[in-house]
């Protein structure tokens, strides 16, 4: 038999091919050619002269790298006041940064759960919480998208040491999960509460202190929620907030927070850079919900199919992987980067375009970007 240890990747690639499921690369130039309506960057930040200035401030004073994990080579005192920045922002004792909004969720789930005890995940989680939970190696139960009724349900039955997690807003389809229904599920159930808040924040809450914030539940006992940079912040990175404690066994047992680099000082700087601002500038948070409503209404006006949107992200069904997928390059062609989401990063199986509202998308632009949008649909 010949040597052929890989040919069962252009099997796959093949049957990717057939179902309308290849992904590509596609270059992207240092100057925005189109107009976006794609990327995280909710509060238009990413490029903000005061945030990349605190990026090369921070690279110039503390390196390029972190160096090593930050039990072994030393924590700075810029992620220190990156922490207790980010802490006292969203209303938590205390933060870790790591080096991704993905490391973060692992790190809470692994080092909070484990064999014996059990989760109850959202069937509508992100892939790092899915992925948290698999490494947990403890039982894991996934639940009906929204639904704290069927969180209780499990919670009870179960009845030893347990957490329930959510993302705050659905990076699918921009909807909100029920969080006081949840906190209440979890506090008579005696459960710890996991909340990722990689859409919430920036966004949700009085100048985005984020969901949990805005629900009134930042800083409960049985609270702890994770955090991305690299979305309203416009850098790069991940937290995890919580009580003290928490926090303190994270340091001592967190896999992704041990054996990794820490995060690198141009990042810490930048979002640190964007923290301050949106602390001056509270009224972006309010903003990109505004752009967010008037892009949902605008694209149902034009008799599209849209959900509501409880944040910043607004999806619009397509009829098909394909479709959906000719649909975001003919956007594109037409001057609008446009997300498009199809399987498997859709757990309903329900291809979509993803529209992101950014805070500094003027009327003009939200006019024009829905006209493409309509213009371009399928026809079905
Ligand atoms: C809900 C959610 N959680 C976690 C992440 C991962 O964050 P990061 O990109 O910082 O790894 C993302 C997106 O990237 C996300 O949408």
């Amino acid at each position: 038999m010949p040597f052929a240890p890989f040919d069962w990747i252009d099997d796959e690639a093949r049957r990717r091919a057939d179902a309308g499921l290849v992904r590509t690369l596609r270059p992207r130039p240092a100057e925005p050619e189109l107009l976006d309506l794609a990327s995280n960057d909710y509060l238009g930040l990413t490029r903000h002269p005061e945030v990349t200035a605190a990026a090369a401030g921070a690279a110039r004073r503390w390196g390029a790298g972190a160096t090593g994990s930050r039990l072994v080579t030393g924590s700075t005192a810029l992620h220190a006041e990156l922490e207790r920045e980010l802490a006292d922002f969203c209303g938590f004792e205390a933060a870790l940064v790591l080096s991704s909004g993905y490391a973060a969720n692992l790190a809470a789930l692994t080092a909070l759960t484990g064999r014996g005890s059990l989760i109850v995940s959202d069937a509508g989680n992100h892939a790092s919480i899915v992925d948290g939970c698999r490494l947990s190696r403890a039982e894991t139960a996934v639940v009906p998208h929204a639904d704290p009724d069927a969180v209780r349900k499990v919670l009870h039955a179960h009845g030893g040491r347990a957490l329930a997690v959510t993302d705050s807003v659905f990076s699918v389809d921009g909807d909100a999960a029920p969080l006081p229904e949840l906190a209440d599920a979890c506090r008579t159930e005696g459960a710890a509460l996991l909340v990722d808040d990689a859409h919430g924040l920036g966004v949700l809450g009085e100048g985005g202190r984020g969901a949990l914030a805005a629900a009134g539940l930042a800083g409960g006992e049985g609270i702890v929620t994770t955090l991305t940079l690299s979305k309203s912040l416009g850098s790069q990175g991940g937290a995890v907030l919580g009580p003290a404690r928490v926090i303190e066994h994270l340091v001592n047992t967190a896999r992704t927070f041990i054996f990794d680099t820490g995060l690198a000082p141009a990042a810490a700087g930048a979002a640190l850079g964007s923290l301050r601002l949106i602390r001056r500038e509270p009224e972006r948070a309010d903003r990109a919900r505004a752009v967010a409503t008037a892009l949902y209404e605008q694209l149902t006006e034009a008799g599209l199919t849209a959900v509501r949107p409880d944040a910043a992200v607004v999806s619009v069904r397509a009829p098909s992987a394909d479709a959906a997928v000719r649909w975001a390059a003919d956007c594109r062609a037409e001057g609008i980067a446009v997300g498009c989401f199809r399987p498997p990063s859709v757990p309903d199986g329900v291809s979509r375009l993803r529209l992101t509202a950014r805070a500094d998308l003027t009327q003009e632009q939200i006019a024009t970007a829905v006209a493409v949008v309509r213009r371009t649909a399928p026809v079905s």
